[in-house]
């Protein structure tokens, strides 16, 4: 027998529909949809009715970047894989894709394993894996062809942080080539590290050890430079190309370039680089430190160019790159010089309510806010329609919204393990109410009532965003 449950009276929306409809949930599937008060829907009958009166119904939001637990300047990104799925579901998203890391010296199996074993029976939600390679090489070359086969079918490469997770243009031409043969899709870091290590060391030298100096330093041309040079490899080698936490002005110019030429380039920006600035790195006494990520927060003028690249779609995705560090003894190790500051900041949780407040304020649509943060990044990354949408036989991953209630995000009332909000105090529009993942309750009516070890791994095909 199996279970049914109906979702009856809100407003469905997709990233391409908005229809006042019910939704017939058969065990973990989506099994109907039919528009409200239709004899159709009038005729299903489920052991359990939701009412969504008033309330959006969208599909659970997918986020395609984020750390937990990820290794970084001598700690470690204070979100575990059960705190930070936890958090993500509280914030109506029931999917991510967070990165296993190659050490260098080490195989890309070897990462893998670790970072399936740290996730495996944690998770409230279901996850995949994007491959970090920091050490091209013949047989890393070798894995890749086996990863993608068997659904870890992105990797992230770094222009930035020499020495750690860096890849010179060799490095990252022979991956990419790799990737044009395996159906693979390189995410890039791109920023020009090598440069920036110049200015940080200068900067110190002149005594510039503030947190707003990781601004100065890590120049919006750098990263326009390195995404110009990402591309033209790319191109060199036939390869689609994905470029993370977009933040520059410029730098969309040049993803926008290469669209207009018709090249598979697409482009990733994140919450804070729409909502924060370089005035928060500017905060005193050392708070601009909770600010501090890579690529870093921009002058405001910045935000009018990734609304409108996300309005345009030479944007495609917002993703969080969460990766929290607490302020109390982790962000605390740069005082007196920035560059010692762990790169990263929380928002797993606060995605979805951020680009719904996004639609209220007029800068996006609802379809397009679904198209975002939900159906594409399932797209690129190779999930949909098991993913990212509300149809028939998509897993029943869906949230119920209540569009009109109001919350301030603060660090007193998030469920991110970390002990500063970087929304602090922002009031937005919008609030998840149920959350149901695979059919499953793991948020009903603002409670927790999920569980850990109920998310599981999902293998992705390749890109399906492909010209
Ligand atoms: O500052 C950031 N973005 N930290 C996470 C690692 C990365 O580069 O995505
Ligand atoms: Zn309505
Ligand atoms: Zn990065
Ligand atoms: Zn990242």
């Amino acid at each position: 027998m199996s279970t049914r449950t109906v979702i009856r009276g809100g407003l469905v929306i997709t990233a391409s529909d908005e229809l006042h409809a019910d939704v017939l949930i058969e065990d973990t599937r989506i099994a109907a949809i039919a528009a409200t008060g239709t004899p159709a829907a009038e005729a299903w009958t489920a052991e359990r009715t939701i009412d969504a009166t008033g309330k959006y119904v969208i599909p659970g939001g997918v986020d395609a970047h984020t750390h937990m637990e990820l290794p970084f300047g001598g700690t470690f990104a204070s979100d575990t894989f059960e705190t930070g799925t936890r958090a993500a579901a509280w914030g109506g998203t029931t999917t991510i894709i967070d990165f296993a890391v190659q050490s260098v010296g080490r195989s890309l199996r070897e990462g893998l394993d670790a970072w399936n074993a740290k996730a495996d029976g944690k998770c409230a939600i279901d996850y995949g894996f994007h491959m970090i390679v920091s050490d091209v090489n013949q047989d890393t070359l070798k894995e890749m062809d086996l990863l993608v086969e068997e659904g870890v079918t992105s990797f992230k490469q770094f222009m930035a942080y020499p020495g750690v997770f860096y890849s010179d243009d060799g490095q990252i031409l022979r991956a990419m080539q790799r990737s044009a043969e395996n159906g693979g899709l390189i995410m890039m870091h791109a920023e020009n590290g090598i440069a920036i290590d110049v200015l940080v060391e200068q900067a110190l030298a002149r005594g510039e050890t503030d947190p707003r100096y990781h601004g100065e330093v890590r120049k919006a041309l750098l990263e326009a430079e390195a995404t110009h040079r990402a591309i033209k490899l790319a191109q060199v080698a036939g390869a689609p190309l994905y470029v993370v936490h977009v933040s520059a002005t410029e730098a969309v110019a040049e993803l926008a370039r290469a669209r207009d030429e018709g090249l598979n380039v697409f482009g990733e920006t994140c919450p804070q680089y729409l909502f924060l600035s370089t005035d928060n790195l500017a905060e005193p006494d050392f708070e601009g430190a909770k600010y501090v990520c890579s690529t870093p927060l921009r002058p405001k003028e910045h935000q009018a160019a990734l609304w409108r690249g996300l309005r345009t779609n030479d944007l495609q995705v917002v993703s969080t790159d969460h990766c929290p560090f607490c302020f109390v003894g982790q962000k605390e190790l740069g005082r007196g010089d920035f560059s010692k500051i762990p790169n990263g900041l929380p928002g797993v949780e606060n995605r979805m309510d951020l680009l719904h407040q996004a639609v209220v304020d007029g800068h996006i649509s609802r379809r397009r806010w679904i198209e975002i943060a939900c159906a594409t990044p399932a797209r690129m990354f190779g999930l949909y329609p098991k993913k990212g949408t509300i149809a028939p036989g998509a897993d029943a991953d869906v949230v119920v919204y209540d569009p009109h209630a109001e919350q301030i995000m603060s660090a007193e009332t998030h469920h991110m393990n970390v002990d500063y909000s970087a929304y602090e105090g922002r009031r937005t529009t919008g609030r998840v109410e149920t959350v149901l993942s695979r059919g499953e309750d793991v948020i009903t009516d603002r409670k927790f009532t999920g569980r850990a070890g109920h998310g599981s791994y999902t293998p992705r095909s390749t890109c399906q965003y492909l010209l």
